[in-house]
């Protein structure tokens, strides 16, 4: 959700800011901009659209020899989309990116237009680059403290002033941000996450909250909100240049896709020990999971619908209630959580706004926290009181695929280590469930290398303006998942149904040719799934149908199957979602869309 660059050193600081920008691209698309100090003064340059947009205006523009400037690519929330709304804001003394929202921008931009002080947009972030500028008088840091000390809000930012030739300034609160800096300190980069960098360095610092960094040539200075200068760890990122880049496929959804089976690998061996689910090195004591009052799980989007089948799985398993809440609805509504009581927080990015304070709250209220997160270092895995690191690593594509697959092998492994402790599997169970999850990543990857029924469902539903998900029990969270995957990235209205619900309102949408992708895989509800199937397929309905290997409909039940290859019913879960992330892809294929970076999406949203 915006993504900020910033670079000094001796390289051309404008190609490494779109470069950086590129690779940032992902969290917001709408607009882009650099500020670059170029000749002695500081020029912007900024861009509706995307980053080759922005690069093709610098082309116009002609060589723009720099090398220290601030670059940012816009999800826009205060503001449209255009040339002028794009980052950086820059004012007569002070250039600013801003990712973040400033919650009172309405009042300082009020207080400063009185002083006389004119606006060119309609940003919260101009209110700020404004103030800061009022308070400059020649110490950065004390005006970027004194307008941070008047602002509500959250914000990461990276600033250049421009009688502080070649240094950066940045801070953050709520919103990600790292400075990074090459193997030989020669130079120095900021930047929303790891990726931008790649190309340069792995070598990077977390900034923590309030804290001040002042990137110059000779080096990089932290100072800590009460002011005194600190000495911070340099750490190395764990993936690499390659494992950021699209490695030969058409698009990052699809390459993450085909990575699946590897990540789940990477995510369950490290939490096997004597075949059974061990969390010791992840820090999660049994206890915690043992003596839990009751269980909540709290996240957005994908990584709530992980959250469903991962309740499904662990009440199956360990016969305990677990509450499912959507992160932003949980945090208004004084959810009934007390101490003693489990929070498990989902989240890819580890940033996501409504889902750390959902986290926040639920410390507040004296519950544990145990957080599944795939950003290491994120603010989700900081606060959190132990996290399950899943070990997908960079996810590009703003649709999720591969950190919900991880996210599902995790939570199946706490259902079955919590089914242990509560005395409601045996050992030997738990030892077959355990080698079930250790081989679903070599089914997936046999299923991966032959799509090409997925392919053909894709080009029967391209077309259709209304597709309906049906399924039941866990097939109906999974359906979840499987229409939210394909509305965003292919922009055809999809709505998941509890396939027993249809008949109580929404068959009557149910027409000629209306595609419903039913699932029916879970075996103990397949009869009951199959008669509402046959329900829609009487009122014209075109069914896609998703079974277990073996099963057959004839074509009076359905229009297209896909089956599952053959697999036990507890890692089933696993195949439906890949399935229904292909026949996403394909469909948004089919129609020549952007699937990399759907319209007014981006990843990690860390507003709320
Ligand atoms: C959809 C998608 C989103 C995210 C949601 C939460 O494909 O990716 O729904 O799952 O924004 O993001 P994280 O997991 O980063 O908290």
């Amino acid at each position: 959700m915006c993504g900020i660059v910033g670079y000094v050193g001796a390289r051309n600081a404008t190609e490494v800011l779109i470069e950086g920008l590129r690779m940032l691209e992902y969290r917001g698309y709408d607009s882009a901009g650099i500020s670059v100090f170029n000749n002695n003064t500081v020029k912007t340059v900024k861009s509706l659209g995307k980053i080759d947009r922005l690069e093709q205006k610098l082309e116009e523009i002609g060589p723009l020899p720099a090398t220290c400037g601030i670059g940012h690519t816009r999800w826009a929330t205060h503001g449209m989309p255009s040339d002028i709304n794009a980052h950086p804001h820059a004012t007569e003394k002070v250039s600013v990116v801003h990712n973040g929202i400033i919650e009172n921008y309405l009042e300082i931009r009020k207080e400063l237009m009185d002083k006389g002080i004119s606006f060119v947009s309609q940003t919260d972030t101009e209110s700020l680059a404004r103030l800061i500028d009022s308070l400059y008088d020649g110490d950065p840091v004390a005006a970027i403290r004194g307008a941070l000390a008047r602002v509500k809000g959250a914000y990461a930012l990276g600033m250049v002033f421009y009688d502080k030739k070649d240094v950066i300034y940045a801070v953050r609160k709520d919103n990600p941000l790292i400075v990074a800096q090459s193997e030989d300190a020669g130079e120095f980069f900021i930047a929303s996450d790891i990726p931008a960098v790649l190309a340069y360095t792995k070598r990077y610092y977390v900034l923590e909250e309030g804290e001040i960094a002042v990137l110059a040539k000779g080096g990089v200075t932290f100072i800590a909100p009460d002011g005194s200068l600190l000495q911070k760890p340099l750490l190395t990122a764990a993936f690499t240049l390659e494992q950021a880049q699209k490695g030969g496929y058409e698009h990052f959804m699809l390459k993450e896709i085909y990575e699946q089976p590897k990540a789940l690998q990477n995510t369950i061996t490290p939490r096997v020990k004597n075949g059974l689910p061990n969390f010791s090195s992840d820090n999660v004591p049994d206890e915690l999971l043992k003596n839990a009052k009751a269980i909540h799980i709290t996240a957005c989007g994908t990584a709530m619908h992980a959250g469903l089948v991962g309740k499904s799985v662990m009440e199956r398993l360990a016969r305990v209630p677990v509450n499912v809440d959507i992160a932003s609805e949980f945090r208004y509504r004084d959810p009934l959580v007390n101490e003693g009581d489990l929070v498990i927080i989902i989240s890819q990015s580890g940033e996501t706004a409504d889902t750390l304070a959902a986290l926040r709250l639920a410390k507040n209220k004296g519950a544990k926290t145990l957080a599944i997160v795939n950003v290491v270092g994120s603010s989700i895995a900081r606060e959190a009181d132990c996290v399950v690191y899943t070990h997908a690593g960079v996810e590009i594509a703003v649709a999720s695929t591969k950190a919900y697959m991880v996210q599902l092998s995790v939570l199946h492994l706490l259902a079955v280590r919590l089914g242990l402790l509560k005395g409601m599997i045996d050992e030997a169970e738990g030892k077959r469930l355990v080698s079930l999850l250790g081989a679903v990543g070599e089914t997936l990857e046999q299923m991966l290398s032959d799509t090409s029924l997925v392919q053909a469902a894709a080009q029967h539903i391209v077309q259709a303006p209304d597709i309906f998900f049906i399924g039941r029990g866990r097939d109906y969270y999974l359906s979840m998942e499987g229409a939210l995957k394909l509305k965003e990235i292919s922009y055809i209205h999809c709505e998941a149904y509890a396939a027993g619900e249809l008949k109580h309102g929404t068959l009557s949408l149910i027409t000629d040719g209306v595609p419903v992708i039913a699932l029916a895989v879970e075996p103990k509800l397949f009869e009951k799934t199959i008669s509402n199937i046959k329900e829609v397929k009487a009122r014209g309905a075109y069914v896609v149908a998703v079974l277990s290997k073996g099963v057959m409909l004839d074509d009076q039940t359905a229009d297209t199957s896909i089956h599952l290859p053959e697999c036990d019913e507890f890692t089933q879960p696993f195949l439906t979602a890949a399935i229904l992330q292909l026949l996403a892809y394909y469909t948004a294929k089919g129609k020549g869309l952007d699937i990399d970076k759907p319209r007014n999406l981006a990843k990690s949203v860390t507003v709320e």
